[in-house]
């Protein structure tokens, strides 16, 4: 895989140098509530200005369906990128049109234009090779050379990810070398005892990983709402919280696996139940109570762990060489059911070892409860694409860069 440091001794002064970024940040009321997307990428953006490139910023925002959708606009993440740089961004309102080349053509060397969301295109993440062939020639025809940087879509078959960089010379950017190199410590030699958190809604979504992590791992602590459908499969009573009732055989032989490899599962022991989920725009306050993971009442639902496993995966944690986090383990949106994943956060800070938070959710969690980032081993910006790295896939996004 050849950088952008070969890419920037080569010299690209006056070149048209296309960045596929993952700008897919979290926005509300078209505000942008975690930025740290689009800091990631400035280290790349930064070198490629400095070198007098004219820089050509592509992402996705969001799943809109291949059509322009206000809603999806990249604009509030252009303008961001804009006050980070502290220079200003022009802004192309549609993707390979005439907006688009007319940004491109009107760059000086060492500006930056960004055109519209990747994604407005049904040429993006067509299934149709020939499709995203087309689409993925449309965006060679704005650039010189590509820069692979969109670390959270390298695991996406799309047109700008797998099928644009074959058409241009093709470099990986910064971000892109750094989260590699980190997700390589937790696959090759890794330091034991490892210990891997995983939390989030779906127990589905998890599964691969799982199911690589079992012969990796020396822990696994399974917390937020796909723990239910563990305690469901140990027998226990869940009520009303989020299961996954047709994964429960599965579970139940990732449980069985993990007793025979000496892999300690580790499910919360108590958790924080109400009758009601808890409303996320206001944050009024909530009702709840703490019950023993086994006495979930049958009109109630678990909404995070309780203090007991807060302080059993803090044990878990503190005390291992390498840990890995992806998903919160409560409702961390809401003050009152943030606890959990506030105190993985914390024990992960404790830890001695080399700490990896894996992803949007976890990480934007990390960011918004206030914990300062730089105190972690690493915040990747990928979320689906680390897992997908740690469960063995080969990575469209990264194997186009290869050869
Ligand atoms: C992410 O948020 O994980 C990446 O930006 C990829 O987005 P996607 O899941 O919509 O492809």
């Amino acid at each position: 895989m050849k950088t952008i440091d070969e890419l920037l001794a080569e010299g690209v002064a006056g070149k048209r140098v296309f960045v596929r970024a993952d700008l897919n940040v979290p926005l509300a009321e078209g505000r942008i509530t975690d930025d740290g997307r689009i800091r990631a990428v400035l280290p790349t953006l930064k070198a490629l200005v400095a070198a007098n490139a004219k820089v050509v910023v592509a992402s996705h925002l969001g799943r809109p369906k291949g059509a322009p959708d206000p809603e999806f606009s990249l604009l509030p993440a252009a303008e961001r990128l804009g006050e980070l740089l502290g220079a200003p961004v022009a802004f192309a309102q549609d993707t390979v049109g005439a907006a688009a080349h007319d940004a491109v053509n009107g760059l000086q060397p060492g500006q930056v234009a960004v055109i519209e969301n990747l994604r407005f295109n049904a040429g993006e993440t067509a299934k149709d090779d020939a499709e995203r062939a087309a689409f993925a020639d449309q965006l060679a025809a704005l650039a010189d050379v590509y820069v692979g940087d969109g670390f959270g879509a390298v695991h996406r078959k799309h047109a700008s990810v797998f099928d644009l960089p074959a058409r241009l010379p093709h470099y990986a950017g910064y971000l892109i070398a750094t989260e590699v190199g980190v997700l390589k410590k937790l696959t090759e030699d890794v330091k034991r005892p490892y210990t891997v958190v995983l939390g989030g809604a779906k127990v589905s979504d998890k599964l691969a990983v799982i199911d690589q992590l079992l012969g990796k791992a020396d822990r696994l602590l399974i917390g937020g709402g796909m723990a239910y459908t563990f305690l469901k499969a140990k027998g226990h009573e869940v009520g009303i919280s989020l299961l996954q009732e047709d994964q429960i055989p599965v579970v139940q032989e990732y449980m069985k696996r993990a007793e025979e490899t000496g892999v300690e599962l580790v499910l919360p022991v108590d958790v924080l139940v109400s009758k009601d989920f808890p409303d996320l725009k206001t944050k009024a306050p909530a009702t709840f109570q703490t019950v023993d993971a086994d006495k979930i009442p049958a009109d109630q639902e678990g909404l995070d762990i309780g203090p007991k496993s807060r302080e059993l995966f803090a044990s878990k944690i503190t005390d291992a060489e390498t840990v890995f986090w992806n998903g919160p383990v409560g409702v961390a949106e809401h003050p009152d059911y943030a606890g959990g994943t506030t105190a993985v956060a914390q024990a992960l800070l404790d830890s001695k070892g080399f700490t990896v938070v894996g992803g949007g959710d976890s990480a934007a969690a990390v960011r918004n409860l206030g914990f300062d980032e730089s105190k972690f081993g690493h915040i990747s910006t990928g979320g689906g694409a680390s897992l997908e790295y740690l469960e063995g896939k080969t990575l469209p996004g990264l194997a186009a860069l290869e050869d």
